[in-house]
């Protein structure tokens, strides 16, 4: 095309345009003055799979081993209740001491009971425990709740994971991998589970008797119970005996501690890094980890938080999270898994360093190139600035 008859085709263009205006305006003007129509079958799906907040009361509160405690929740009539996948947790927000804070719990029953509107939640109490404590003494039948819909990558996608899953847990890390079993004994997932379930005494077995029960209903899972006074700890000789020679996936879910150590079990089995899926249960401490800069301990840092048009100025001890120090001031920061993963709480941190475990490091390269952290995994190294929830 010659010079000519470009610059002819580009000014045709123009013109083009400049009548797209007068017509695009006359038929807004043509237009009905109501709302445009929100409640397609696809909007009202995507509304019930992913609702923003699910309002839930306690419908039985069932007693196990060492002092946890089972709390079915159901919907408030009428109401559906977002499904999940066996593996996921719902994240509670509580008032609690007059701070309002967020605790995540795996759903612990079968999926088909969200289509019967309810779920199951199991909380074991401890003795440095905070909201699990409270959940236990405080819920009752009757206690309303909210919760987020059912979050997390913790379960098993088929174009993802091995068919295979080795599972290894300790205390309430066992919750997930109940409601995967009993997703495999209903039949409404198709891989096979072998659990090596870590816990001090025959006694402290959480959902031992159900565990049991579901192993001798269903050939797709195998429970090994591993009991600390009698066998040790779940260790590589142990992984291995009972890694399968076919692919496999690795699901680990347990307490910092326990996590940090079978990271060292872990590492000679040589499994491929998206073999293996890992979630932390209960506080970080930052002080436990091996990495933590030393020199911060028992030092308090300032940290500014600008959040709503507002900002406020207030402490931050070394050893405690920034999203703790936020919720300690009773500023209610946004957050849902408190373990580094669901980027609920992602925010721009202007100025101050922060220590983040290794662990617990699930940002993007941009986030980590342009300043963005997750405050619940985060621990100040010096004096903060902090924006939340602006870009
Ligand atoms: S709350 Fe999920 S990443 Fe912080």
């Amino acid at each position: 095309m010659s010079e000519d008859l470009m610059r002819y085709a580009a000014r045709m263009d123009i013109r083009k345009m400049g009548a797209i205006m007068p017509r695009r305006m006359a038929h807004i003007a043509q237009g009905a003055p109501v709302p445009p129509k929100l409640d397609y079958a696809a909007n009202l799906t995507a509304k019930a799979l992913h609702p923003a907040c699910q309002k839930l009361t306690v419908a039985e509160v069932i007693e196990r081993e060492a002092g946890a405690k089972s709390f079915v929740l159901r919907a408030k009539e009428g109401c559906d209740l977002a499904r999940f996948r066996a593996g996921q947790f719902l994240s509670f927000s509580l008032e609690i001491g007059g701070s309002t804070v967020t605790r995540a719990y795996s759903l612990c029953c079968p999926p088909s009971w969200a289509k019967q509107g309810q779920y199951m939640i199991t909380v074991k109490p401890s003795e440095d425990g905070f909201a699990g404590n409270w959940i236990c003494a405080n819920w009752t039948v009757g206690t309303e709740a909210t919760a987020s819909a059912p979050l997390g990558e913790f379960s098993y996608t088929r174009l993802r994971d091995a068919r295979h899953i080795l599972g290894v847990c300790g205390g309430s890390g066992v919750t997930p991998f109940y409601a995967m079993a009993c997703a495999l004994a209903e039949g409404s997932e198709d891989f096979s589970l072998t659990l090596l379930y870590g816990s001090r005494d025959r006694e402290s077995i959480l959902l031992g008797a159900e565990l049991a029960a579901l192993e001798k209903r269903c050939e797709r899972f195998r429970l090994v119970n591993v009991l600390e006074d009698e066998d040790g700890y779940i260790d590589t000789e142990l992984l291995k005996k009972y890694l399968p020679e076919e692919d496999c996936s690795l699901f680990v879910c347990g307490p910092a501690a326990m996590m940090r150590a079978m990271e060292a079990a872990i590492a000679p089995l040589g499994l491929p890094e998206r073999r293996i899926r890992r979630k932390t249960y209960g506080v970080t401490e930052a002080a436990l980890e091996t990495d933590w800069p030393r020199e911060a301990a028992g030092k308090t840092f300032t940290l500014t938080v600008k959040m709503r048009d507002e900002v406020f100025t207030i402490p931050c001890a070394a050893g405690e999270s920034v999203l703790v120090a936020m919720e300690r001031a009773g500023l209610e920061p946004p957050s849902r898994c408190r373990s580094g993963e669901c980027g609920w709480c992602r925010s721009r941190l202007a100025a101050g360093t922060v220590y983040v475990p290794a662990r617990t490091e699930h940002r993007r390269k941009a986030d980590l190139a342009y300043g963005y952290i997750h405050p619940c995994c985060s621990f100040p190294t010096s004096d903060l600035t902090l924006c939340v929830g602006c870009e």
